[in-house]
Order: structure tokens, then C-alpha cells, then sequence
């Protein structure tokens, strides 16, 4: 029987996150907003994973990134979380040449059909990085060095119990707007209304959020958002869509 050779790639899934522990040296459970599919690499993913990893992709670190030098220049560098497959977010990357798009997604497979993906279209202005967000928000991203963030139907965590496991929090709102620039953007889309209510709920709580619905809740999709394939399946279930779209306002003086 032949042996199967576990490769970068496969290793991957067992690195996106880092345990941490208590002062009195106990390991902390954290409330994660993501689970771990068990979905296989393929072997084209796995390959694309394994031989272009330094061309794409970013490890996990506890010092800033420093963009200018990783994209080679000084374009807005947007962030989006949770990519899926990928393909929405290298369509961004290829029409939109003048702006830096840096992923990141948990789910191995994913980011291996990215990395495809991505060299089909020959991408240069495109970083992933497959570990938890959070973590890479918290502590690999300088302050106000995003232009933008990007969040595509992220886990809906549909019961309430689980609620607390939805990545949009008013403590992750806050790690994103230090992270932002002033003048950055906040757009989320979601097919599921509850989550779209409670997205709305802590963006407007944010004084320095200024929300681009005239009406104050939810802008039409926007034509520069390709349909994810999130939104397809939710689109063949008959689900609605909503997109919310907000500015990081300067910061005015008391004075
Ligand atoms: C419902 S899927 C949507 C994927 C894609 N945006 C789309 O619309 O097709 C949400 C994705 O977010 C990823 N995710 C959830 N929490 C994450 C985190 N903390 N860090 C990185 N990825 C995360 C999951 O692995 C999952 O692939």
C-alpha cells in the first residue's frame, strides 16, 4: 500500500490558531466563530498550496505586517475575512488592480482553491493567510493601516444559543475600527435577516460609523460585490440578501 506523504497543506488546518492560557497557566476555551470542516484538500488545492504558498500566502505573526514591503507598494489594502472558495475575492483583485486585497480563511481547502484561482488570473495584488481572524486582527495588523474590511455572509450561527459564536461582536468592531484608516469602510452582506438586524445593531452603535444608507439600514447590492457562492446557495433556498456599508469618520476635537 502506498503511503500518503502529509504535505504543508494538509499540516495547515492544525496551525490556525494559537492556544492561549489563563494567568494561572490554564488553557483558555476560546468562543470560536468558526468550526473546522472536515473537507479533504484536493490534489489540485493541495498543490497550489504547497508549491505557491510564498507567493501568496502570509503565516500568522506577533509584529505587524509591513504592506509597502509585502505588495510592493503603497496601495489601500483591504481586508476581507472568511473568503470561502475564493472566488469573489479574486475578482475584486483582478478589477481592481490599484488596491491590495489581503484574505483570510480557516478552511484549508479554501485557500488552496484561492491560490489556483489566483494564478490562473496572475494576481499580484493578492496575500492569504489561513488562521483565525481575530487573532491576525489582533495582533498582526497595524493600526490604521486597512483601507477597508470586507465580511461575506459570514457563519449565521443560527440559534441563539450559538449566537455568541457570530464573528460580529461590538469587541470585534472595536479591534477593526483601530485597525482602519480614517475614511476606511465596513461592508458586510448577509443572507440571513436576523443576522443582518444584529450587524446593523452594533455598527450604528459606533458613533465614528457613518452609514451609507440614506434610510440608515441596508444599501441595494452593490454591482462591484460578485455574487459569492455562499450567496448562490442561499439564492437557490429563496433567501433575501442584505448589505450594509459604513465609513470610519474622522476623528473631530473637542476643541
Ligand atoms: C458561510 S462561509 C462564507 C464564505 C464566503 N464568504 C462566501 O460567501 O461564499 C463563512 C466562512 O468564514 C470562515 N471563518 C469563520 N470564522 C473565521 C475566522 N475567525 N477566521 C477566518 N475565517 C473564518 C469559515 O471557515 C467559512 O469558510
Amino acid at each position: 500500500m502506498s503511503e500518503q506523504k502529509i504535505t504543508f497543506a494538509d499540516q495547515k488546518r492544525k496551525t490556525v490558531e494559537n492556544a492561549e492560557f489563563t494567568e494561572d497557566g490554564r488553557y483558555k476555551r476560546k468562543v470560536r466563530s468558526f468550526v473546522l470542516r472536515t473537507g479533504r484538500l484536493s490534489e489540485y488545492q493541495k498543490n497550489a498550496m504547497n508549491t505557491h504558498w510564498a507567493d501568496f500566502g502570509l503565516d500568522y505573526q506577533r509584529e505587524h505586517f509591513d504592506f509597502s514591503a509585502i505588495y510592493g507598494n503603497n496601495h489601500p489594502v483591504i481586508l476581507e475575512i472568511g473568503f470561502g472558495m475564493g472566488k469573489s475575492l479574486v475578482e475584486m483583485a483582478y478589477n481592481n488592480p490599484d488596491k491590495n486585497y489581503l484574505g483570510i480563511e480557516v478552511h484549508t481547502p479554501g485557500v488552496g482553491a484561492c491560490i489556483a484561482y489566483a494564478l490562473e488570473k496572475k494576481l499580484t495584488n493578492l496575500r492569504l493567510i489561513c488562521h483565525d481572524a481575530t487573532e491576525i486582527l489582533r495582533d498582526s495588523i497595524a493600526e490604521g493601516s486597512l483601507a477597508g474590511l470586507q465580511l461575506f455572509f459570514p457563519d449565521p450561527w443560527h440559534k441563539a444559543k450559538h449566537h455568541k459564536r457570530r464573528i460580529v461582536q461590538p469587541a470585534f468592531i472595536t479591534a477593526v475600527m483601530e485597525k482602519l484608516c480614517d475614511g476606511g469602510f465596513i461592508h458586510m452582506a448577509t443572507d440571513w435577516q436576523n443576522y443582518a438586524e444584529h450587524m446593523l445593531e452594533v455598527l450604528s452603535a459606533n458613533p465614528r460609523l457613518i452609514n451609507q444608507s440614506p434610510q440608515g439600514d441596508y444599501i441595494p447590492r452593490p454591482e462591484f460585490r460578485p455574487q459569492t457562492k455562499f450567496e448562490q446557495r442561499g439564492q437557490r433556498l429563496g433567501h433575501g440578501v442584505w448589505d450594509l456599508y459604513f465609513i470610519k469618520a474622522e476623528q473631530v476635537s473637542d476643541s
